[in-house]
């Protein structure tokens, strides 16, 4: 290329005029205004609105006028004032055009199938088909570069606390995630096969065994789970582990990372210390264990009221140890029936039973079951909404209280949404912790860890593990923003007995235990330093900063939801001859 840029396409004001200036990049959109040819130039950097002329030597215009969306140029011209009726005050550029004497066309561009504007109107398939082309947006390129300088802050932070970067390796053994592992086979051992990490968990654990005392890195990890707009099968984690600490060590230095983050990203202060929920007070109060703070519309445990209805239904859940639970919405007043008949559905899709109304107006109840209740109950839900003076109470109960608490969970959190009560420029961060250190699985028949096998129980909670591991708590804790679990982590069993407990408790045979981590437990046996960490969802964090409502948003090369990779095509077919030295054999069925 002849002519090579002097200046971005999102550099020049109103002080460069006079200024010779060359330019390239790609051209976004032209216009032709009685055969002058205005094109906006775009970059990285910006947009520059060039002038070509009629006056211009004849192959320089028939050159021009070949010019369309996405060709890549370079001009050369001088730097002028746009007339006062063309400047444009939403471009940092707008004060100014280039009047252009030399054009150089480095290439030539198919029509795009999408338009490449701020809002695409394009499917999602599209975009993602087309890739390269949704990046030269402007919002996709803010996105990555936030994420990059997120990724930069994170690196900044945690080296100045003394943590070292340390990589750990991708073709490995299953982690403890939970989650399905995604395999590898080896073709030097037929059969056998390497796991991509679920996370770096074992290996992080392994270095504070080694001394590190500090360890973070930002690592893929890899999971093979259903797939939502915040989870992918390959995902990012700030992940970090620390020696001789305890929760809130942890949880200190991950609030003045947060506070950091948000500073240098958002110029925003956020409050520390940041509020903690217990687990069970979280899925009482807002139904669910990562709560958006940002809004009230609490959940109001009724089930005492209803112990002696003549309402059946709740009378059976209420004496047999259920849940009924109440939002007072007090936006709500006016829904109209089918309004309600429409949040009744939703709560049947998500599996619920339905769920049953009132109308509060001063000290009335009035439509929905009111001629079920007696006096008695309404003065019961009289008090417990006193502070709602006009209200639709919404009141959902299950034999299972867990199911009832979640159930309301999402009426609340969609209640929300359709009434506009969440502030989307609002950030809410929060601690959720005291989890229950283990969740009986029915398919399993057997308890499995909530978090991983390697977290503590918490340590007055050992001799419940006997009698009733259900109860135990964990040493563990959530860090949430906006109703999104942004991270999790926990502090660890370091001592091999109590390890040796917690596999009892999981029905891990000692084989088993041997076979899948017997590299953690005998390093264990060399002086384990008491230790704990978090990871943080890199992509995730990202996506809730950039202001933006998908994971795959702020992922330069993403999966869909059903983990595809349209622009690639992966997964693919692979040939006889690789699978013979795989010493693999497709199955037909
Ligand atoms: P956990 O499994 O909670 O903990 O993961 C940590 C954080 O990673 C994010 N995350 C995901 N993001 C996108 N796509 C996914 N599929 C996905 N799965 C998880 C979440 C989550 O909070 N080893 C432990 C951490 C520890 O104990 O130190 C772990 O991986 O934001």
């Amino acid at each position: 290329m002849k002519l090579k840029r002097t200046n971005t396409c999102g550099e020049l004001r109103g002080n460069d005029v006079g200024k010779q200036v060359v330019l390239n990049g790609w051209v976004d959109g032209w216009r032709d205004l009685g055969g002058v040819l205005f094109i906006d130039l775009r970059d990285r950097y910006g947009k520059t609105q060039i002038v070509f002329s009629p006056e211009l030597p004849r192959e320089v215009y028939e050159t021009a006028k070949k010019l369309r969306s996405e060709f890549v140029v370079a001009v050369k011209g001088v730097v002028r004032p746009r007339p006062p009726e063309a400047k444009n005050p939403n471009l940092p550029t707008g004060e100014i055009e280039v009047a252009v004497e030399e054009l150089e066309i480095l290439n030539s561009s198919k029509t795009p199938p999408f338009e490449l504007k701020e809002f695409v109107e394009a499917s999602e398939e599209l975009r993602l088909r087309y890739r390269y082309l949704d990046l030269r947006r402007p919002v996709m390129q803010r996105n990555l570069i936030l994420r990059h300088q997120l990724a930069q802050i994170t690196r900044e932070f945690f080296t100045a606390e003394g943590f070292v970067e340390i990589e750990t390796p991708f073709l490995t053994k299953s982690t403890p995630e939970g989650a399905r592992d995604c395999l590898v086979p080896s073709r030097l051992h037929h059969g056998k096969f390497y796991a991509l990490p679920q996370s770096p968990q074992t290996y992080k654990q392994i270095l504070m065994v080694s001394g590190f005392d500090r360890y973070f890195q930002i690592v893929k990890c890899f999971r093979d789970e259903d797939l939502r707009r915040d989870r992918q099968p390959e995902f990012t984690q700030v992940d970090l582990e620390m020696s001789f600490v305890d929760e809130e060590d942890v949880m200190d230095t991950m609030e003045r990372y947060m506070e950091v983050v948000f500073r240098k990203l958002l110029n925003r202060n956020i409050t520390r210390p940041f509020p903690r929920l217990t687990y069970q007070e979280a899925m009482e109060k807002y139904g669910t264990d990562k709560p958006d703070l940002r809004y009230g519309l609490t959940i109001t445990d009724v089930t005492e009221v209803f112990r002696e209805s003549d309402f059946k239904i709740f009378r059976s859940v209420a004496n047999e140890q259920g849940f009924i639970g109440a939002l007072f919405v007090p936006e709500a007043a006016a829904y109209s029936r089918k309004q309600i008949d429409g949040l009744n559905q939703y709560v049947m899709e998500l599996g619920g039973k339905g769920v049953a109304h009132l109308k509060k107006q001063g000290r009335e109840f009035t439509t929905g079951i009111s001629k079920f209740l007696s006096e008695r109950e309404f003065a019961r839900l009289r008090e417990l909404g006193k502070d709602f003076d006009s209200a639709l109470v919404l009141l959902l109960a299950d034999a299972e209280t867990e199911k009832a608490q979640t159930l309301l969970g999402y009426l609340r959190q969609k209640l929300a949404e359709d009434l506009g009560l969440i502030d989307p420029s609002q950030f809410i961060l929060s601690w959720t912790v005291d989890f229950p250190l283990l969740e009986y699985s029915a398919e399993e028949q057997r308890y499995v860890a909530r978090h991983h096998p390697f977290t503590s129980p918490k340590l007055e909670d050992i001799p419940l593990l006997d009698q009733h591991p259900e109860r135990a708590l964990a040493r563990a804790y959530d860090l949430i923003l906006n109703g999104n679990e942004i991270a999790g982590g926990s502090i660890r069993i370091h001592q091999r007995e109590l390890q040796e407990k917690m596999f009892r408790v999981l029905q891990i045979s000692p084989e088993d235990a041997r076979q899948k981590f017997g590299f953690l437990l005998e390093a264990f046996e060399y002086g384990a330093p008491p230790h704990g960490g978090i990871a943080f969802g890199f992509d995730r964090l990202a996506m809730l900063l950039s202001g933006v409502e998908s994971i795959r948003d702020v992922i330069a090369f993403p999966k869909t939801t059903s983990a595809l990779a349209l622009m690639e095509n992966a997964p693919s077919e692979i040939s006889e001859e690789q699978l013979k030295e795989l010493g693999l054999e497709l199955r037909k069925n």
